[in-house]
This record gives structure tokens, sequence and C-alpha cells, in this order.
């Protein structure tokens, strides 16, 4: 299994992985065309052509970025393949000089395991609820906030 940056021709399998957790309500659903515009921000896992995972580093300011849309599928987690992903795009967070990177996630215990510290969410900045207030669920959601600050 190879980490790399996402190419134009993962996005159908992308768009199946997220889409599959999102009808579950445990993340964001993601259009094409979403992905498509921002596939420069995506991540992939990927073995022998078939798209394990994958996850996006979304730069928002001079010193935040938001790591999104991780989701391994289904039958393949808990092997390291989500660790793997994250630390790929924290990797990338330090050699881009961003100094922070933060989630919002059903998941704050995988963060955790990743360095990440649950914040207030009403710290962040406004640009930061471009995303949910597209959401059904605005403003009643119970995601977490998590930080890192990155070691630059
Ligand atoms: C969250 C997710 C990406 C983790 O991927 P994964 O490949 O299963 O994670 P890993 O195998 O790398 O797990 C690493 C460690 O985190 C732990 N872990 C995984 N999910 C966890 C959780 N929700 N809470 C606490 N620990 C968790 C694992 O047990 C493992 O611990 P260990 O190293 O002590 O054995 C995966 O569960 C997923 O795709 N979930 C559905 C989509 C989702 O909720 N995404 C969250 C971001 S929006």
């Amino acid at each position: 299994m190879i980490v790399r940056k996402a190419k134009l021709s993962d996005v159908e399998q992308i768009h199946e992985i997220v889409n599959y957790y999102a009808e579950k309500g445990m993340m964001l659903s993601r259009a094409r065309s979403m992905l498509y515009e921002h596939i420069r921000d995506f991540v992939v896992a990927e073995e022998d052509g078939e798209i394990l995972g994958t996850g996006a580093l979304h730069v928002l300011w001079i010193d935040l970025a938001e790591l999104r849309t991780l989701a391994v599928k289904e039958n393949l987690l808990s092997k390291g393949i989500g660790s793997k992903i994250v630390d790929f795009i924290l990797e990338e967070a330090k050699e881009l000089g961003i100094p922070k990177v933060f989630t919002l996630t059903y998941q704050p215990g995988f963060f955790e395991k990743h360095g990440f510290n649950v914040i207030q969410k009403e710290s962040m900045p406004h640009k930061v609820w471009t995303d949910c207030i597209n959401c059904p669920k605005f403003p009643n959601c119970n995601e977490v906030c998590l930080e890192k600050i990155i070691d630059l």
C-alpha cells in the first residue's frame, strides 16, 4: 500500500468511500464537482489501483488548515490505514509551513491518538463554518473540534 496525493482518476472511488459514510450521517457528503475542484487537497491510500482510504488538507488562512474528509473502506478499518493518511497529511502541513491543523469529527478518540487536542468550536474563526452552514445538521451538531500544533 502507498499513500500519495490524489489524481483526477481517483475521484470516483473517493466519492464512493466518502458518500458511503455520509449516507450513515458520519461525515459530510461530497459532490463530484467538489472533489474535482479540490483534488489538490486530497490524499489517498492505494493498493494495486484500489483506493483504500482518503483524506484532505484544506488551507483556510495564514496559519490554519483543516484536515477533513478522512475515511477508510469499512472492510479495512483498524489496519493502520487512517493513521498513515493522517501522518502524510500532517507532513504535508509541515512542508507547507502551516502552524495549526484542526478537524471537526465524530471520532475524537482517533485524532487524540495523533496528538490532536479538543478545543472549543466557538474559538475557531468564522471562515471555518463555510461547510457547516450547508449541512442539514447545522446548527445542532455534536461534532468535536480538535487542533494540532505543527512543529515547523
Ligand atoms: C476514523 C477512521 C478514518 C480511522 O481509520 P482506521 O484506518 O480504522 O484507523 P487506524 O487503523 O489507523 O487506527 C489507529 C488507532 O486509532 C484507533 N481508533 C480508530 N478509530 C477510533 C475512534 N473512533 N476512537 C478511538 N480510537 C480509534 C484504533 O483502534 C487504533 O488504535 P491502536 O493504534 O492503539 O491500535 C475510520 O474509522 C473511518 O473511516 N471512519 C468513518 C469515517 C469517519 O468517521 N471519519 C472521521 C473523520 S470525519
